[in-house]
């Protein structure tokens, strides 16, 4: 998923929620600077906001007093970090060496046929988001992918479907 700059000045911070705002500041008790919490203090803006967008980062920077330029650096580096909006459910794909070996690409064309989507793309309905990343340390049961905080193991189209019949049934 590419990622972003922000690129017009007329972007308004958002205020952070209370939630949000409790959560960071747990995270300041941690961290030795307030630098050092802008990759969690995004991690917890997108858990709850499901992404972080200009207004989200500049009100993370403003609240915690760093450069948005600097913020912008970590979102970037970090490519978990989502600054488009994404799919209620993000399937991280496993490409790298175990999975393709074992099949991924037959895998991933199965996915794209039923979703209709691409690497970086979302489903019309806003269902799905699918996004490739490096191993995902489950060499061993290739091929591999992460929806949300589950790891699915072996994959096969049939495992597909059924993961994706299970995310629209827990949803409905
Ligand atoms: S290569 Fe896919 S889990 Fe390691």
């Amino acid at each position: 998923m590419s990622q972003q700059v922000i690129a017009s000045t007329a972007v308004k911070a958002r205020r952070l929620s209370a939630e949000e705002i409790v959560e960071i500041e747990h995270e300041m008790t941690l961290y030795p600077d307030k630098k050092a919490v802008g990759l969690e203090a995004l991690k917890i803006v997108q858990k709850h906001q499901g992404w972080v967008s200009d207004e989200s980062l500049l009100g993370i920077a403003k609240y915690l007093d760093i450069p948005a330029a600097d913020l912008e650096g970590v979102a970037t580096f970090f490519n978990l970090v989502y600054r488009q909006q994404v799919g209620k459910n993000v399937i991280l794909f496993c490409d790298s060496v175990s999975c393709w070996i074992m099949g991924c690409e037959g895998i991933k064309s199965h996915i794209k046929d039923k979703l209709a989507i691409d690497y970086g793309e979302t489903t019309e309905d806003g269902d799905f988001t699918l996004i490739p990343v490096p191993c995902l340390g489950d060499c061993d049961k290739a091929p591999v992918m992460m929806v949300g905080p589950d790891m699915h193991r072996n994959l096969t189209p049939e495992k597909i479907d059924s993961i994706i019949m299970d995310c629209k049934t827990i949803q409905d």
